[in-house]
């Protein structure tokens, strides 16, 4: 790429893929012009655009600029920036692999492929002397990896929280205005447009999982990928422990949290009770919001919409920008990972829980059940207790524990004969102050 500093520098582009995001990313190129070649002294144009159909028309952009054959935009010498919108791990992995190699630069929003392969394609991109850039994979609009890579290299972070997923957060936060059950809250997710007919990647937490990988990867410069990240999603989520929580002062959110535990890391997506005045139990619907905390920098949160075709369009073309700006790469586009860190165990980590107990409405079940929570070191900090027919409800709220401890007890607890249905715990964030 030639060195930018004046607008009549000409950057020729290669699109692969046209669906919701990269239609929205050739209008923008097109309608902001003026401004991308203020702030880059560039003119950018898009050169060639891979589909996998020429023979459908499209509105958008001229007929001449589509093509089947990727191997056009990979061999255009005159093609330095290539911007990947298909998604998926094949062949997008494969086409990015190439391109690097080509020495050309890349910008795609695949979280996907960057929570699995991530490390192997930063790392070409850096032998290579080029660049690959994704802010558009994590949290939309949210220039969250811009402030992570560039904004935070002092911080000395110690964890970041992320409320990533739209379509959980709006689903929760439906349950919570409205009291509506699980199923009926989804059904409206997806009536309009805020959940996939098949909602399965975000409500497992699969999703955030993946985002979180990349979170925690740019924030602590380790190699975390999808299959270190143990996800929990929403499914099990009833209206009675969100409404068992209002009454606790607490609200519910699908959380990303990754964590370091002196020189170790621990990631992980799971429902969590969030106390009202914590910053992240405000951001509500399919809003997205990340949270960082760091010895030097106390806590930032980071708060918009997390998906949208033009958003997040928009956040492909500040990459576009930025690569363009800057030519030469140095530290700030290193991110590749350079230190060796191992995972801190699941066990081990120290957490407060709520729980909601079915049992028989019987003398003696609280004393039985404490009993057993004592046994194993496991101090109850509130109980609620609530007669329904023939059975009562239990809701718990615990002191910090050590996880193993806990769930020892609970599987303890689910057999005994009193417990009427399965014991499902949802941890309780203290604002990091459980440890
Ligand atoms: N939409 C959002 O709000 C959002 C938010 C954040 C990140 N993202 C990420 O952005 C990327 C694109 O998402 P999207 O919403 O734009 O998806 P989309 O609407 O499904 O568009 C993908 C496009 O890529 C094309 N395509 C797929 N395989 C191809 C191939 N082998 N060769 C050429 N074209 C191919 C598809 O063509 P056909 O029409 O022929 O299928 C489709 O037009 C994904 O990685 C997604 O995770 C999206």
């Amino acid at each position: 790429m030639a060195a930018a500093g004046s607008s009549t520098h000409r950057i020729s582009i290669g699109l692969l893929g046209f669906g919701t995001v990269g239609s929205n990313v050739y209008n923008l190129i097109n309608n902001q012009g003026i401004e991308i070649a203020q702030a880059t002294g560039a003119s950018v144009t898009v050169k060639k655009i891979l589909v996998r159909d020429v023979s459908i028309p499209r509105e958008d952009a001229p007929q001449n600029l589509f093509t089947e054959n990727f191997e056009e935009i990979l061999e255009d010498p005159e093609i330095s920036l290539v911007v990947e919108l298909i998604g998926g791990i094949e062949p997008a992995f494969d086409y990015i692999t190439s391109l690097l190699e080509r020495g050309k630069a890349v910008v795609t929003a695949n979280k996907q492929l960057l929570s699995q392969k991530g490390f192997y394609l930063f790392r070409l991109a850096r032998e290579k002397k080029t660049q690959i850039r994704f802010e558009a994979s994590v949290a939309g609009a949210i220039p969250v990896i811009k402030v992570l890579r560039e904004s935070m290299i002092a911080a000395d972070l110690t964890s970041v929280y992320g409320i990533v997923n739209g379509t959980t957060n709006f689903i929760l936060t439906e349950m919570s205005r409205t009291g509506a059950k699980y199923g009926d809250a989804l059904a409206n997710a997806q009536e309009w447009g805020y959940a996939e007919a098949d909602p399965t990647e975000d409500i497992s937490g699969k999703d955030a999982a993946a985002k979180m990988a990349i979170l925690a990867s740019i924030a602590f410069h380790a190699a975390v990928s999808l299959e270190d990240v143990a996800c929990v999603g929403i499914e099990h989520i009833s209206s009675l422990d969100i409404s068992y929580a209002r009454n606790l002062d607490l609200t519910i959110k699908l959380l990303g949290v990754a964590k370091l535990y002196g020189n170790k890391i621990n990631v992980r997506v799971y429902p969590a009770l969030l106390k009202k005045d914590h910053p992240l139990a405000t951001v509500s619907g399919a809003y997205n919001a990340v949270f960082l905390k760091g010895n030097a920098i106390d806590e930032i949160m980071l708060s918009g919409p997390g998906a949208g075709g033009m958003e997040t369009a928009s956040a492909v073309v500040s990459d576009i920008a930025a690569i363009i700006a800057r030519e030469k790469p140095g530290v700030l586009e290193n991110v590749a990972p350079w230190r060796e860190m191992e995972f801190y165990p699941d066990d081990e980590v120290i957490s407060k829980f709520y729980l909601r107990l079915e049992v028989e409405d019987e003398p003696g079940v609280l004393a039985e059940i404490a009993q057993v929570f004592g046994d194993h070191e496991v101090s109850v900090e509130s109980v609620i207790q609530q007669g329904r027919g023939a059975h009562a409800e239990l809701v718990m709220v615990f002191h910090p524990v050590k996880e193993a401890g806990f769930r020892e007890a609970l599987e303890k607890i689910a057999a005994l004969p009193v417990i009427k249905s399965q014991p499902r715990p949802i941890r309780v964030e203290d604002n990091g102050n459980e440890q």
